[in-house]
């Protein structure tokens, strides 16, 4: 079997910064409450003129400089996102485009915050399968855009960015493992009622602020440590691993309680824990691939570590990665 590793990652963020401060401008909450119930400081907007795919692309060319390849090896563009430019076409297109990636197909996934792990596991197979050689995937939201600035429950988590990976066949190491859950029968702890096909735009769904994330945060919370801590210990047995094993785990950054009870139940160090939610809030299938560009950027990965990608959200779904580096 091919070994199959990232070997180059990337990320871009928004210039913009809403502090905690300046949402007590806006709802009825407190720095205070935000820091302490989910370990956010601060999160980046896109600005008036930015989308998705201006994120992605910045992302993209910065993976591709890292692993040292032109947009025209790319086979494959995979992009996690639920926050697209617009239905269609896929934001994977319009970054196919933008970098001139002439000879690569592209599709766009939808797994919400665990869709760079689901978008990392899919572009394994089809490199291990032969079909393809160097395969970019990019988690990227805008989810300022779906965000009701007027529910303090929701507007205070998200943010907006965009994180790159870059796969390809090498030599030793590699994504050692993978594991995939859903549930579907929770879809309706976290959601958009309207825009799709059941409830198009019309002036009642607008009316209604329907085009909003609608969440049930406390419900979330307990599956979210459950269901990635499990994620993990599969996927580490999967990999003939232990949670000892582990060097630095990424996790989807939703709430900074959720990670330290996940680690508490594995039984791992918080130094063994990468965290980039204070300063960018929860930014959904961005949150893994920029954690995962900056631990390595921070040189917090080192050659023959093993990583554990882990993350959950809305459908309901879930998943892990075990990855020797
Ligand atoms: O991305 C993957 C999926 N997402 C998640 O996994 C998110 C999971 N959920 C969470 O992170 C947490 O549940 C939240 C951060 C959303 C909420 O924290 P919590 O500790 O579960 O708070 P709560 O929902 O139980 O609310 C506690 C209180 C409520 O007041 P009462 O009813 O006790 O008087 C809320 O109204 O806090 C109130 N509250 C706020 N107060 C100030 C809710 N939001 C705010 C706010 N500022 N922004």
């Amino acid at each position: 079997m091919k070994k199959v590793g990232i070997i180059g990652v990337g990320e871009y963020l928004p210039k913009k910064v809403l502090t905690n401060k300046d949402l007590e401008k806006m709802v009825d909450t407190s720095d205070e409450w935000i820091t302490t119930r989910t370990g956010i400081k601060q999160r980046r907007l896109v600005a008036k003129n930015e989308a998705a795919s201006d994120l992605a692309i910045k992302a993209s060319y910065q993976a591709l400089e890292d692993a040292r390849l032109k947009p025209e090896d790319l086979d494959l563009i995979i992009v996690a996102s639920i926050t697209g430019d617009m239905p269609f076409p896929s934001v994977s297109c319009l970054v196919q485009n933008a970098i001139g990636a002439k000879k690569a197909a592209c599709f766009d996934i939808s797994a919400a915050c665990a869709g760079f792990v689901y978008a990392v596991t899919i572009a394994k197979q089809f490199i291990e399968s032969g079909l393809y050689k160097n395969v970019l995937v990019v988690g990227v939201e805008v989810l300022s855009s779906v965000t009701d600035w007027k529910d303090r429950n929701t507007c205070v988590l998200f943010g907006d960015g965009a994180g790159a990976a870059v796969l390809s066949q090498v030599k030793s190491g590699g994504i050692l493992s993978s594991y995939l859950g859903s549930d579907g029968s929770k879809k309706d702890l976290l959601y958009i009622p309207a825009g799709g096909s059941r409830l198009p735009v019309s002036k009642e769904t607008i009316d209604n602020r329907m085009h909003y994330i609608k969440m049930q945060g406390n419900e979330l919370f307990k599956l979210a440590v459950t269901l990635m801590a499990e994620a993990a210990q599969i996927a580490l047995k999967k990999a003939g691993l232990d949670c000892k094993d582990i060097d630095l785990v990424i996790p989807h950054q939703a709430n900074i309680r959720i990670i330290m009870a996940m680690a508490k139940k594995l039984k791992l160090p918080e130094d063994k824990i990468y965290l980039n939610i204070a300063k960018y809030g929860n930014m959904s299938s961005a949150s893994t691939a920029t954690a995962l560009c900056e631990a390595k950027k921070e040189g917090r990965i080192k050659k023959g570590d093993i990583i554990l990608l882990d993350a959950f959200g809305a459908g309901l779904v879930w998943g892990a990665c075990v990855i020797k580096w």
